[in-house]
């Protein structure tokens, strides 16, 4: 099955109801939190995405790009968000924390940075229910995909498979048309877009047209 995230990173924030009207036809969400600390950009905290939750026609895919995420992840969990995403480099204990979102009723999800190994997290994907691999450095928006991630996003599908896991499989950044074909064929099912779906002037048939690229691959 086929997911498209679009990414409000590159929604107009003092518009943002609006702009939610106008991915309804996306499975979820995307709201990228930044701390200007785990990364050189700001975004919002918790208050913004308890009034996103409020107003949004989807449920919400929220990606923590903060420090002390053993802190504040389950906060974003107790809002209600149907997933809620960190990233192993914030984390002292990622499987606790995995643990905790789950607890207060949050799908949960690992994100890896492009320089970071994912050989670590093979033999824990029971403990998450997606995982993010970043095709950008995190911290914005309208960047190219790094096509050189792609053996760690194979080494993930390869030990799901394995291990008969449900888990999904997500990139993030610089997805377009042409790059989710590439992010399909090596076992990508969840995909976030940001300017592709916002930046054309027509949101729905941008996730039309995405789901249907990498519907050609699934
Ligand atoms: C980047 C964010 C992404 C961003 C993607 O750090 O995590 O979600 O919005 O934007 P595009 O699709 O424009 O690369
Ligand atoms: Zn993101």
């Amino acid at each position: 099955m086929v997911r498209i995230n679009p990414s409000i990173l590159a929604a107009d924030f003092v518009n943002m109801q609006r702009d939610l009207e106008s991915i309804a036809s996306a499975d979820f969400v995307h709201v990228d939190v930044m701390d200007n600390h785990f990364v050189p950009n700001l975004t919002f905290g918790p208050q913004m995405v308890e009034r996103i939750q409020a107003v949004s026609p989807i449920p919400l895919d929220v990606h923590l790009m903060i420090d002390r995420v053993d802190v504040f992840a389950p906060g974003y969990a107790e809002l209600g968000c149907a997933s809620v995403t960190f990233h192993a480099e914030a984390s002292d204990d990622p499987v606790a924390l995995a643990r905790a979102i789950r607890a207060r009723g949050s799908r949960t999800g690992l994100a890896i940075k492009p320089e970071t190994p994912v050989e670590p997290y093979l033999e824990m994907l029971e403990e998450f229910d997606q995982f993010l691999i970043m095709t950008v450095e995190p911290g914005f928006g309208g960047q190219s995909f790094i096509d050189s991630v792609m053996p760690k996003l194979e080494a993930l599908r390869a030990a799901a498979t394995r291990a008969s896991s449900a888990i999904w499989l997500q990139v993030d950044g610089g997805v377009t048309l042409d790059t989710i074909v590439v992010a399909a064929s090596h076992g990508a099912d969840t995909f976030v877009a940001g300017s592709s779906v916002f930046n054309g002037g027509d949101p729905e048939k941008a996730i039309s047209d995405l789901r249907a690229q990498a519907g050609h691959v699934h």
